[in-house]
């Protein structure tokens, strides 16, 4: 008898640790990871292994002002695009000059994660075709949690930054040029302005 209640016991527990483990799993899928959400509202498909479209989105035709800025195709699927680098939309950089659509940003936005998944899953805002559902988890917890208000750091109207040059330098020579170089090329992120690619791990 003692046996017995000590396999079932054992059964039980198992049992418990593979549900504990899988829910434990399934959670690590669905939370979103802020710096890839953040390359996606870039350009996704340059982080997804997604094929650019070469098609207007559906909704490009309908910012407010169509002649600022003419570009076609993939540029007008970029979350950036349309919302803006800095997350302003029209009340940012994009205010005017080639960029400007006339959009909103999504820096207020006050929508939850779950709208938010909702919105990227339907209507004129699907994105289900281009994004996975872990991407769209990474996008939703970069707009809830990754956004910072970049008026901080850079002048939105002359897009100059805001800090100094020299003492910039100064912290740079102390605190990055060991590892990054004098030239900032020492390591290589594959963008094409470094040395020999030697730090490509994950497809810069
Ligand atoms: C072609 C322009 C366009 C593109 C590209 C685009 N959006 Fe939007 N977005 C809109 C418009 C217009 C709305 C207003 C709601 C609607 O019409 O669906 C909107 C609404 C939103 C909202 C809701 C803001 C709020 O709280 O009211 C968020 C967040 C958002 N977009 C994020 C994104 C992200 C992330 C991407 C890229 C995956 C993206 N958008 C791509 C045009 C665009
Ligand atoms: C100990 C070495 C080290 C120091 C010190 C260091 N970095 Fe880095 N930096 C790295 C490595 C390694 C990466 C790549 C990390 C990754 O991609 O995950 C990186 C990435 C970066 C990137 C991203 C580049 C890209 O295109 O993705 C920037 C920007 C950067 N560092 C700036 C700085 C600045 C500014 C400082 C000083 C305040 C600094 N780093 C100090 C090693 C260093």
């Amino acid at each position: 008898m003692k046996k017995r209640l000590t396999t079932a016991g054992t059964v039980l527990m198992v049992g418990a640790l593979i549900w504990v483990a899988s829910g434990f799993y399934g959670c690590i899928l669905l939370e979103g990871v802020l710096v890839q959400g953040g390359l996606l509202y870039d350009k996704w498909w340059s982080v997804n292994s997604g094929t650019a479209p070469t098609t207007d989105h559906s909704l490009w035709s309908t910012r407010p002002d169509t002649t600022s800025n003419t570009r076609t195709g993939s540029d007008t699927w970029r979350c950036k695009e349309c919302h803006g680098w800095d997350y302003m939309g029209v009340d940012g950089a994009y205010s005017s000059g080639s960029h400007k659509t006339g959009f909103d940003g999504i820096f207020d936005s006050t929508k939850t994660a779950a709208e938010l998944t909702a919105l990227f899953k339907a209507g004129d805002h699907d994105f289900s075709s281009q994004l996975s559902d872990q991407d769209i988890a990474d996008v939703v917890a970069f707009i809830t949690g990754g956004q910072i208000d970049m008026s901080e750091y850079i002048d939105l109207s002359t897009k100059e930054a805001n800090g100094d040059e020299t003492e910039g330098e100064t912290l740079y020579t102390a605190q990055c040029l060991s590892c990054h170089g004098a030239d900032g090329k020492t390591i290589d992120f594959c963008d094409g302005g470094g040395v020999g690619c030697s730090y490509c791990t994950i497809g810069y």
